[in-house]
Parts: structure tokens; C-alpha cells; sequence
């Protein structure tokens, strides 16, 4: 009896003991860390994260204010995602020099690329600010007394960290909406140079056909290095520059894992919403995604058509197309799957329950009595506004949205020259016959849309009305005939504002920017409400330890490698488990499947080797016998982990972590613990691309694998 009451309450333990959760490197609590442990972690606290001894931590970086990456060699090779370095990819391709199609292997140090603008992060630390922070705020302070205050306080914190490490960084964020702050502090490396990246048809192999799902056959890698002086320290690039030496690099395992295996990863989690009110994950589908994936759409078509006409088209609008799609197809399937699962009236359940619990004593609750009337107000009134800046946002063309940043005589005066760098980069990358389709396009649907008054461009749509009979086309026809700001060439020989001062784009930046002050002014604060009601339910349940949302800190999250074995009942979706790991099979059955469909397009020579299988013995999983491609954790991850080390039990790296599943796409708002899983490209797969389908021994020779 005793028996199985123990296994009773073990299979309890382990259905409650759910994967959720980011949690903040450096600041792990003791019940967290024993759960790592209890799951197979064998480092010590001090392996993983130590301010006075190299540990995990200072393999991880955060990559250029978007990915999350992993060092991997004493020599600063960085493994991240494909999707993580295809801007820095595209930048370096041609016609002539195709890397996306064919990739790009550096065979010596000298023929590594540099970056513009790339730069990767160290995390030193993170500590625990929200008494000082909070402290120094008098109870009776109004809210900028509070924000001024807290603002010196961060500034004063800040300037405490020592600087004379060059490249260290400090920055002070909320947490829990501002009922905590963390002090982290960075070292930054600026020489990022491109070292390996896959042919496209393996590194985005499946396309948008395949984003945010499973089963995957992606092999989402590309590998960078960092560079230093020669004393090690950061250091603009500079050809004397020389390979960076890690406090820490990762070891790389071929051993594998089965189901149940330990697994984590750490990396850069940009923003989740967990607490969000169920008001403000209604607000989230209408006024955003439904908002993003209809303006998406019409942009994506007329980049598609484009990227067809040429390849020089085709390679100037990859990264901008990719990244457009990527959030396009995630604005679908975020509302699908938050209907699928309920998540509103789930929400609705526990702001219910806070409400009873309020109830039982009023006096010491009060301050949460009327939160929820207040939050859906709240949401009502600001509902054209939040709709109306997502319709904004997504509407400018890469021109516009140019000369709105340079609005002015922020364009030249002393920035004269930054001016012209601008123009130079910016303009590399438009076509201007696609920009004018894409304004004109964009321009008819913001206005079909506008939510209200305030939201007309009331000039523009006057001069349409009374010089172009109404006419949009040869409004716009017009507009790109008579702006200097569509004649690069001539853009780039301006030197004074004057120049530029009467052009018809500026009248249109006005206008847009006229309405952006309007949204600004109209305003409805929810933040605060949101805060208090993530604050109730933290204390109603106060014996629960609840992790802060994703801020793009450095975060850990832990679980198991597992299969998604689909819950019954949950209509709409798959039926059966899946498989843990994907193999070369399934990434051929998908290309012979689908012959009409560039996303499963390869090159013959990528095609030649998969249909050959002939992958060196060592990365071959010695449980299936073949060469393992992708596979799924309960790891619970979000954008900006793309390129984060998957690790092992030992904290050997067993992959890269590249996306999410469809099934469970609400993850940002809501963890569903069923059939939320991270996918990651196994590192066998990484190194026999690297090794035996491109020969890159000397960096495969670099790595220490076991
Ligand atoms: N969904 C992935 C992420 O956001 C990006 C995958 C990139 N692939 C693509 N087909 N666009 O991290």
C-alpha cells in the first residue's frame, strides 16, 4: 500500500511537475535548482553559473540584440541558428557569390567575413536590485516622482559596475512587470566574423511551409567566430584582430539521448506575456495578430512575385521576406491555438478565482477589488488605438519608413556622413519599383482599414481627392516620379537639408508621423492593471514560485527529450505521438512529395548526399541507426532563444534550439504543458553537414566532442 501510494504520489509529482518556466541565470532558486537535479542535471550550481569560476554560463551569448548563440571552441567559434545569421549571410551573397543557395565555408582564418554591426554578449552576472530599487521610492511618491526615482536609482546601480574590463555593459530591467529588478551586467565583443553557413535548402530547408511545426527536418545552423586584440578584450573589427579565447566553451556530445533524457537550454528568451488578463489576450488577437497577418499577406505577395523576377531580387529581399513571414505565419497560429486551447477562458477561470479569493477579506485584498472592470475598460477604449498602431507599424515601405527615422535635420548636420553610410546600407537592399508597389498597395489597404477619423492621413488623402481625381495609382505614380528619396543615386550626392526640404515624401512622413503623436497622446495606461493582477495571483498562490516573463535576460529552462503525444480531446489536432527525432527518410519523402514547392527545392549536390546516406559512423544514433536530424524537448523557449545551446544531463551541447510547434503556437501567453515542445536541429546533423557533406575538417578539428 505504501508502495503505491508512493508511485501515486511520484506519477502526481511528475504530472504536476510541468517544464514551464525561463528562469534567470543567476538567480535560481534552491527548490529550482534540486528540480534540476531530480531531473538528471549532473553540474554542480557552481558548473552552471558562477561569478568566480568559468561555468556554462560563459559559453552563452546573446547574438546582435536578436539570437542567442553558443560558443563552442577555446578558439570563440559560435554555433547559432541559419535564421540567426541570414541577414549577415545575405549581406555577403551575390549573384556570383551566391552563399544563401550554395553556403559558405571559410577555409582559412583569413577568409572569414565581417559583420557591420554584429556583436555578441557575455553574461557576467545578475543581481537581485528590487529592495534598493523599490526602496528608495517614497510610499506617497506620484508616478513620475517614482519613475525619476527609479530611473537616478538604476543610473546610480549602473555606475557602481566596474568598467575598466572594456566592453562591459550593465542594464537594470523589470521584472514581473516591474515588481522586481535584476542588475545583469555583459561583456560586449563587436568582431563577429561568418564562418560556415549550409546551403539554404538545408539551413531553411521546409520554408514557410514548415515554420513553427513539427515533424522538421531544418538543419537551422550557421557558425560564426569572435574576434579580440591580441590581449583578448573587445575590439572594433580590425584585420590585427585574433580569435577570441572563452572563459568557457561547450563540449559537444555524438552520444544522444533517448525519451526522458535530461535536457535544457539556455540562450535568450525576447518576450513572453504569461500573465497576461484574458481582456488582454483578446486584445492581443485582434488589435495585433489579425491586425499583422492581414497587412503581411499583402506585402508578402508582392515581395514573392518579386523574388521570382530575378535573382538578384531574390537575394536583396531574402532576410527582410524570411523575417516578414516568420511573425506573419506566427500571427495565424497564435490565434488558432489560443482558440484551440481555450486559453481566454481558461484566464477567465483564474481571474474568477482571484475575484472569490478578494472576496474572502476585502480590507487586506482591497487593493484588487474592481482590477478586472478596470482591465476590461480599459482594453474597450483603447482598442482603436492598439488596432490603429499595428495597422501603422505594419504599413510603410522600406522607403518611407527611411525617411520617417531620418526625419529632418537629424539628417544631416554634423551626422552629415552617418547620413550617407545610412543611405548606402539601407538603400542596398530596395528595389525602388517594388518599393513603390508595396507603398501603393499598403497605402490603399491602411486606409480601407483605419479604425477612425483619427487615423486618416488627412492631407494625403486631400491631395489624392483634389489634384488625382482620387486616382491612388497615379497619386503614387507621381510621388516616386518627383521624391529624390526614390533616386538613390542622387540621394547620396545631397549634403543639406535644404536640398531635400520641399520633397513630396517628407509630406507623407509628416502625415504618418502626425498620427503616430495622435496614438501616443491617446494612450489608455493598462500596465499598471496588468501588474496588479499578476501581482494578486503571485500572492494568492503565494506557495507556488512563479518565474518572471521573458525580457531578453539570460534564462535557463529545463525538461525532458519527449515526443508529443496529443492529449484526447484536443479536436483539431493530430491524434497519434509523434516521433522524438526526424531522419534522413522523412527529409526525402518531403522533397519527393512535394516537387511544386520551393521550400523543398534542394540543389542537386545537397540532394545527391542526403539520397546517398552515407554520414560517418560517429554522428549515427546508436538507437535508431541512422543519422538524426531534428528533435523535440519540454523546453520552454520563445524568440531570441533561436541559436541557444540544447545541453545534455553532463551539459554537453546535443543541440541548437531553432523553433516551436503549431499545436501549441498560444506558448507566448500561455504555457500549455501537453504539447508545447521546442525543436532543435541535432548537433550530429551540425557536424555531418559541416564535416561530411562540405569537408570543413578544420572546424570540426576545433570542437571537442565526446
Ligand atoms: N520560427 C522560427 C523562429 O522564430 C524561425 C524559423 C525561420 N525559418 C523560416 N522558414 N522563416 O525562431
Amino acid at each position: 500500500m505504501k508502495k503505491l501510494l508512493f508511485v501515486l504520489l511520484a506519477l502526481c509529482t511528475l504530472s504536476v511537475r510541468a517544464d514551464e518556466g525561463m528562469w534567470v541565470m543567476g538567480n535560481l532558486s534552491a527548490k529550482t535548482d534540486s528540480i534540476l537535479r531530480s531531473l538528471g542535471l549532473e553540474l554542480t550550481s557552481e558548473e552552471l553559473y558562477s561569478t568566480e569560476h568559468p561555468s556554462l554560463n560563459d559559453a552563452i551569448v546573446q547574438l546582435g540584440g536578436f539570437c542567442s548563440g553558443v560558443v563552442v571552441s577555446p578558439d570563440g567559434l559560435l554555433f547559432t541558428n541559419h535564421h540567426c545569421g541570414f541577414g549577415s549571410i545575405q549581406d555577403h551573397s551575390t549573384t556570383k557569390h551566391d552563399y544563401l543557395k550554395y553556403g559558405f565555408y571559410a577555409k582559412t582564418f583569413e577568409e572569414e567575413l565581417p559583420n557591420e554591426g554584429l556583436y555578441v554578449l557575455f553574461h557576467i552576472k545578475t543581481v537581485d536590485v528590487t529592495d534598493l530599487l523599490l526602496g528608495s521610492v517614497p510610499a506617497d511618491a506620484t508616478d513620475e516622482q517614482k519613475d525619476s526615482i527609479m530611473n537616478a536609482v538604476s543610473l546610480q546601480l549602473m555606475n557602481m559596475v566596474d568598467y575598466s574590463g572594456k566592453g562591459i555593459q550593465s542594464e537594470v530591467n523589470p521584472f514581473y512587470k516591474g515588481s522586481k529588478y535584476f542588475l545583469s551586467v555583459y561583456q560586449r565583443y563587436d568582431d563577429v566574423r561568418l564562418v560556415y553557413a549550409p546551403p539554404q535548402c538545408l539551413g531553411k530547408y521546409g520554408g514557410d511551409t514548415d515554420n513553427w511545426m513539427w515533424p522538421r527536418q531544418t538543419c537551422d545552423f550557421s557558425v560564426f567566430r569572435i574576434y579580440a586584440d591580441k590581449d583578448n578584450n573587445p575590439a572594433e573589427y580590425n584585420k590585427e584582430n585574433v580569435p577570441y579565447h572563452p572563459r568557457q566553451y561547450a563540449h559537444v556530445s555524438t552520444q544522444g539521448y533517448t525519451e526522458g533524457s535530461y535536457a535544457m537550454t539556455l540562450g535568450y528568451p525576447g518576450s513572453t506575456d504569461r500573465y497576461l488578463s484574458s481582456y488582454g489576450v483578446e486584445s492581443t488577437m485582434r488589435t495585433e495578430n489579425d491586425v499583422r497577418y492581414q497587412v503581411r499577406g499583402v506585402k508578402l505577395d508582392i515581395l514573392n512575385e518579386a523574388m521570382r523576377q530575378s535573382d538578384a531580387l531574390r537575394i536583396m529581399y531574402a532576410s527582410k521576406y524570411a523575417s516578414s513571414s516568420n511573425y506573419w505565419k506566427f500571427s495565424l497560429g497564435q490565434n488558432q491555438a489560443l482558440d484551440n486551447l481555450k486559453v481566454i477562458d481558461e484566464k477567465r477561470q483564474v481571474e474568477a478565482e482571484l475575484m472569490r479569493w478578494v472576496a474572502e477579506d476585502t480590507i487586506a485584498r482591497s487593493r484588487y477589488i474592481g482590477i478586472l472592470d478596470s482591465l476590461r475598460v480599459g482594453y474597450e477604449q483603447s482598442f482603436p488605438s492598439l488596432y490603429g498602431y499595428t495597422l501603422w507599424a505594419e504599413s510603410g515601405s522600406d522607403i518611407l519608413n527611411f525617411v520617417m527615422s531620418n526625419m529632418m535635420g537629424r539628417m544631416f548636420g554634423k551626422h552629415g556622413d552617418d547620413f550617407h553610410a545610412k543611405v548606402e546600407k539601407t538603400y542596398r537592399d530596395i528595389d525602388v519599383s517594388t518599393d513603390k508597389k508595396i507603398f501603393l498597395a499598403l497605402l490603399k489597404n491602411y486606409i480601407a482599414h483605419a479604425p477612425n477619423e483619427h487615423f486618416q492621413l488627412t492631407r494625403l488623402q486631400h491631395e489624392v481627392d483634389s489634384v488625382w481625381g482620387g486616382d491612388y495609382d497615379l497619386y503614387v505614380e507621381n510621388l516616386y516620379a518627383n521624391s529624390i528619396f526614390a533616386r538613390p543615386s542622387e540621394l547620396k550626392a545631397v549634403h543639406d537639408f535644404a536640398e531635400v526640404a520641399e520633397d513630396p515624401m517628407l509630406d507623407v512622413a509628416m502625415d504618418a508621423l502626425t498620427i503616430f503623436y495622435g496614438i501616443m497622446r491617446s494612450h489608455v495606461v493598462i500596465e499598471e492593471y496588468e501588474r496588479l493582477l499578476g501581482d494578486g495571483i503571485r500572492e494568492m498562490n503565494h506557495d507556488k514560485e512563479y518565474y518572471p516573463d521573458a525580457n531578453f535576460t539570460m534564462r535557463l529552462s529545463y525538461g525532458l527529450c519527449k515526443p508529443i503525444n496529443f492529449a484526447p480531446g484536443t479536436t483539431g489536432l493530430k491524434e497519434e505521438a509523434t516521433d522524438l527525432i526526424t531522419s534522413p527518410r522523412s527529409f526525402l519523402n518531403k522533397h519527393e512529395q512535394n516537387p511544386d514547392n520551393l521550400d523543398f527545392e534542394l540543389i542537386p549536390q545537397v540532394y545527391k548526399w542526403m539520397k546517398r546516406g552515407k554520414f560517418s559512423k560517429q554522428y549515427i544514433d546508436p538507437r535508431t541507426g541512422q543519422l538524426p536530424l531534428c528533435f523535440l524537448t519540454t523546453n520552454d523557449i520563445t524568440g531570441g532563444n533561436s541559436g541557444s545551446g540544447m545541453f545534455d544531463g553532463k551539459g554537453r551541447l546535443i543541440g541548437l534550439a531553432f523553433d516551436g510547434n503549431w499545436e501549441a503556437m498560444s506558448g507566448d501567453l500561455k504555457f500549455d504543458t501537453a504539447l508545447q515542445r521546442c525543436i532543435g536541429v541535432d548537433i550530429r546533423w551540425v557536424l555531418s553537414v559541416m564535416d561530411d557533406y562540405s569537408h570543413a575538417k578544420r572546424l570540426i578539428r576545433e570542437l571537442t566532442i565526446e
